[in-house]
């Protein structure tokens, strides 16, 4: 398949880049300097040079604290993006593959979120979201959308950040009322590949398997990594940050494809980390 991907510089971009070609696909992969999903003229202009078959936007305004003060740049790349390559795809009879959050639910519910459980989003960075998919599902017939969750790989992320931070300390408090399933990009984009080689229209919910607190995940990231730092649980009260978090950010597979467990992955990821030369990370 003629595949094009958005925001191929990001996390889940930089998987999808390497792995598509990899399984027989024609890729183009378009950073954000090349491809500005925002720019509704460069969208077409891009449709019109390459004439995908299928479009993967992994392009996102992810900083979710800076969503709430930057709602208008965010709203601009999470919403007016998607909405953009939906039209195009409609008018060219393109596939759309959209990449979307846990972050739409508002965490309340006392267990994981099916893909038909309603969506209700407590920050910026989820009305943004929400607003997204919701123009990939009116504007385009062949629609594909992809919610996933706490999103690591070759870029800048929780694991990375706390192997950093526990560096310089002796004892890290970290949040261990706020549930989630991480994920490793890569196995992300094998799923999402998957997805399209099935051409399985639809709303997915793809992360790896099983779930954790924050607290759980660093504890097993410090462990894998040999890291000695004390860890002390804390409520998400004590450490407050400009976005609400869903507490309960764990999305349910039903209907979607299996990823392995998320203990297995993190292993295989600190492990390539370990092997990649320092200008990777
Ligand atoms: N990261 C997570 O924990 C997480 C959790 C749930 C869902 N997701 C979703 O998963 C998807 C992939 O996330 P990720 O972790 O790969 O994110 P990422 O590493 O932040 O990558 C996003 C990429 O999009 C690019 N981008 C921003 N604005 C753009 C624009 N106007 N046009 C084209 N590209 C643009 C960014 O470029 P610059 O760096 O130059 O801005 C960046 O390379 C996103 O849809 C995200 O919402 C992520």
């Amino acid at each position: 398949m003629r595949v094009l991907v958005a925001g191929s510089g990001g996390q889940l971009g930089l998987e999808l880049a390497e792995l598509l070609p990899a399984r027989g696909h024609e890729v183009v992969a378009l950073s954000r300097g090349d491809f500005d999903i925002t720019d509704a003229g460069s969208v077409d202009r891009v449709f019109g040079e390459h004439g995908p078959e299928v479009v993967i936007n992994a392009a996102a305004f992810t900083n979710v604290d800076r969503c709430e003060t930057e709602t208008e740049a965010a709203y601009a790349v999470n919403a007016l993006g998607p909405r953009n390559l939906a039209r195009v795809c409609e008018r060219r009879g393109a596939s759309l593959l959209h990449v979307s959050t846990n972050y739409v639910f508002d965490g309340v519910q006392g267990r994981p979120y099916e893909p038909f459980d309603a969506a209700r989003p407590i920050s910026a960075y989820g009305r943004t979201k929400l607003a997204g998919e919701e123009h990939v599902m009116r504007l385009t017939n062949r629609w594909t959308v992809v919610r996933t969750a706490g999103v690591y790989g070759r870029g800048h992320n929780f694991v990375r950040t706390m192997l950093k931070v526990a560096a310089g300390r002796d004892v890290l408090k970290v949040k261990d009322d706020e549930f989630v399933s991480p994920t490793y990009a890569l196995d992300l984009a094998e799923g999402i590949a998957g997805i399209i080689e099935g051409e399985g229209y639809g709303l997915y919910h793809l992360t790896n398997a099983g779930s954790c607190s924050w607290y759980e995940f660093t504890r097993e990231i410090f462990r894998l990594a040999g890291v000695g730092t004390e860890l002390i649980p804390i409520p998400g009260s004590e450490y407050p940050l400009p976005a609400a978090r869903p507490a309960n950010g764990v999305l349910s597979a039903l209907g979607s494809p299996t990823l392995r467990l998320w203990q297995e992955a993190l292993a295989d990821y600190l492990e390539r980390e370990a092997a990649a030369p320092a200008a990777d990370q």
